[in-house]
Formats: structure tokens, C-alpha cells, sequence
């Protein structure tokens, strides 16, 4: 994570002021990203400095990762480096030494690749390793462009030992914290795949589909991010209900009979059943849009004959989007339709089967949904064998969704 700032010179009292809330403020936050910013803004400030970049090693892929900005007011990209090689940054993270430069650009090591891109200009630099209880480097805290001009001296470099000392464990229980809700994330995502498995062929476009396109409604409907992430998360599971229908039913290829349609509108209370009583914010959401995905606004849907707001909002949401995907995607009994005429449905039932705030929402952002369906961005959402294991992170998001 990178934090930059106008420089602003600091009494001594100040800065002793930032050290002693510093370890107030980090050990409140446990989300990676937001910790991870925290730091390096309190780092900025304390060491008063013009930018603080923080690495992390990430074992598995044996790479140095971090967020920076590209850019006033784009969002953070992460950007990844080899662990292994002849860079300052890898030094750093290999040995766990100490790397003071007066001026970066003279030394065959440093990389410019990031001040290219950030169209920063370093000069002055310090790299100290990041390193846990046991002694581990767990990353590189680098700081760059003291503001008065001069070199790095050794009272910064003890401030920064310091700092990044009060720092690891909180970075490490953070980066636990994100691999445990990585962990759960992948197993509703796999659960969603068993649902629907039986019925589909294409049950990952789909359910990404859904995914995307509930995270873009919530937020059209200026919902917050942490509601946007939840729904976003939550919606692959609509028809896990589907599990406990019959094969005769689920599978039948030609019509299904009145009593058998009347079985299949089951699924929709074996997924409430299931999910009842979930104690995370996720499956409360899940079973929402389980229980209620088939209701309709003008109360002509089951299972309850729900009408309006009677239904729940997420449900009104992942409704809109169910709806909008399947009739795109290709099943035995119908062909795919043109996303343009699925769109066009889709405004034609609004106050009928949708909410028309919701359907206002999604016609706001109909131009970024119909991307999903180009035929060059159906292969990029379930591309690498990482993403296909989870729900879209909002980088896959970002990609899918461009031009
Ligand atoms: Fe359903
Ligand atoms: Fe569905």
C-alpha cells in the first residue's frame, strides 16, 4: 500500500503525539487493505515523507505484492514483483537488511517502473524489512523523499524499525483474517456450483454473472461498498434450494406438468430451510434471495405471494439480475437471447415482475452490464484457475467491465 503526501514539517511533540496513537489506531483495523493504508499514511506523516510504500511477500507465488495509485482519484491497483530478483525491494525481503539511498536513480538496483507509473519522482529512499515476533520477514516498508532534503539518517531508520515492529502483528493477523474469509467465500462459491451444477452447463458464467451484475445494482442504488460486497457475495446462492429437488423435475427436458412445476417451485423453501438462522451477514443475505428470488413485484410470484416492498431488497435485486442472465444464456429449452432484447424485457416488467427503482438501477447501468457479454470478455471472466474458485473480486470486476 502506497500513501503520498505534500510534505508538512512536524514539532517534535507532534510526532511523538502520532507514534503513541499509532499503535491505537492499527490494532483497530482489521480488514488488510484499510490497515495496510492506515500505516502508511501514519508513516508519511510521522517520518514526513513523500510517499510510503508497503510490500508484502506472498509465499504461495513467491512474489512482493502491494496497492498503489495510478493517478488522482483512480482507485488502488495492486501491483506484484518476483520475490527473487536484483531489485532494492527483493534485497530487502531476502536478506532482511537495512537499504539507505541519498539518491535512488543512482544505484543499477532501483526500478523505476513505479515512479513511471505513478508519475512520482523518488530521490532519497529507505527499505527496511518487515519482520514478525519469530524473526520472519513478512514484508518491506519503504520510504521515499524526506522533506527536508536530506539523506535517511539513523534516528529515521529506528522510527521505521520501530513502527514496522508494532505493525507486524497486526498486518499478520489482518492477512489471516483475509484468508479466512477467502476460505469462506470459496466454499459458498463452491456450495452455489453444487446447486446448480445439475441443471447447467455454464454455471460459473452464470453464477459470476450474477455476482457482477448484483454488485453493480447495489451500487446504482447507492448502496454502501460493504453492503455492495455482501450482496455481491451472497447472490450465487439464490437457488441453492435447488439440491434437494428430484432429478425428474429438475432435469426434465420437455414441460413440466402443473404438479411438477409445483414441485420445482420448492426450491425456493429448501433454500430458506437451508440458510434459516445463518449467523453471518452473507447467509442472512442468501437466504433472502433464496427464499424470495421468484416473488414478483405485483405479488404474482411464489412462494408467498409477496407484493412490493414486502419483498426483501436484496431478493428485488438478484431477481433482476437471475432474470437478465439466464434469458442471455443458452438452456435446453430456449436459445440465448440478444442481451438487447433480455434488456428490453426486463424494462417491459418493471412494476410488473420488478421493482422499477431496481429496473431504473439496472437501466443506469445497462452500458457497463452488456460488456459482460462481448464475446472476448466471456472467456475473461473465468479465466485463471484462482478466479474461477471464487466470487469476482472487484479488480475481475473492473476488467470485465471494460471496454
Ligand atoms: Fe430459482
Ligand atoms: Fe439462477
Amino acid at each position: 500500500m502506497q500513501y503520498s503526501q505534500t510534505a508538512k514539517k512536524l514539532t517534535a511533540e507532534e510526532k511523538l503525539k502520532l507514534l503513541v496513537s499509532f499503535g491505537t489506531r492499527i490494532s483497530a483495523e482489521i480488514r488488510l487493505d484499510l490497515l495496510l493504508n492506515s500505516i502508511a499514511q501514519q508513516i508519511t506523516q510521522i517520518l514526513n515523507v513523500g510517499r510510503c510504500i508497503i510490500f508484502l511477500i506472498d509465499e504461495d507465488k513467491q512474489e512482493l505484492w502491494s496497492k498503489i495509485v495510478q493517478g488522482k482519484g483512480l482507485a488502488y491497483t495492486e501491483i506484484r514483483m518476483p520475490l527473487k530478483t536484483q531489485g532494492i525491494t527483493s534485497h530487502v525481503a531476502q536478506t532482511g537488511e537495512t537499504i539507505n539511498l541519498h539518491n535512488a536513480y543512482e544505484d543499477p538496483r532501483f526500478s523505476m517502473a513505479i515512479d513511471m507509473v505513478t508519475d512520482f519522482r523518488t530521490h532519497s529512499l529507505l527499505a527496511i524489512p518487515l519482520k514478525n515476533n519469530a524473526g520472519k520477514v513478512l514484508g518491506v516498508f519503504q520510504v521515499l523523499n524526506k522533506a527536508d532534503g536530506l539523506p535517511f539518517d539513523h534516528n529515521d531508520e529506528g522510527i521505521l524499525l520501530l513502527l514496522s515492529t508494532l505493525a507486524s502483528s497486526s498486518i499478520e493477523i489482518a492477512t489471516l483474517y483475509q484468508e479466512l474469509y477467502g476460505a469462506q467465500l470459496e466454499t459458498l462459491y463452491r456450495l452455489a456450483i453444487t446447486a446448480e451444477y445439475r441443471d447447467q452447463q455454464d454455471t460459473r458464467s452464470h453464477l459470476k454473472n450474477i455476482s457482477i451484475i448484483t454488485y453493480l445494482l447495489a451500487g446504482a442504488l447507492g448502496m454502501s461498498k460493504h453492503d455492495m460486497e455482501v450482496i455481491k457475495n451472497a447472490s450465487p446462492l439464490h437457488d441453492i434450494g435447488k439440491v434437494a429437488l428430484a432429478d425428474n423435475i429438475l432435469l426434465k427436458p420437455g414441460k413440466l406438468t402443473p404438479e411438477e412445476f409445483n414441485k420445482m417451485k420448492e426450491h425456493t423453501i429448501y433454500g430458506g430451510k437451508i440458510l434459516e438462522g445463518a449467523k453471518s451477514k452473507i447467509l442472512q443475505v442468501a437466504y433472502k434471495m433464496s427464499l424470495y428470488h421468484h416473488e414478483k413485484w405485483n405479488g404474482s410470484g411464489y412462494p408467498k405471494g409477496l407484493k412490493g416492498e414486502e419483498i426483501p431488497l436484496e431478493a428485488r435485486i438478484v431477481t433482476v439480475a437471475d432474470v437478465f442472465d439466464a434469458l442471455c444464456q443458452f438452456r435446453v429449452y430456449k436459445s440465448a437471447w440478444r442481451p438487447e432484447d433480455a434488456y428490453e424485457y426486463i424494462l417491459q416488467e418493471s412494476g410488473k415482475s420488478f421493482d422499477p427503482r431496481i429496473v431504473a438501477a439496472f437501466k443506469k447501468i445497462y452500458h457497463t452490464i452488456r460488456k459482460l457479454y462481448l464475446p472476448s470478455k466471456a472467456t475473461l471472466v473465468q479465466e485463471s484457475q484462482e478466479q474461477k474458485s471464487s466470487v469476482p473480486t472487484e479488480q475481475t470486476i473492473r476488467q470485465a467491465t471494460q471496454e
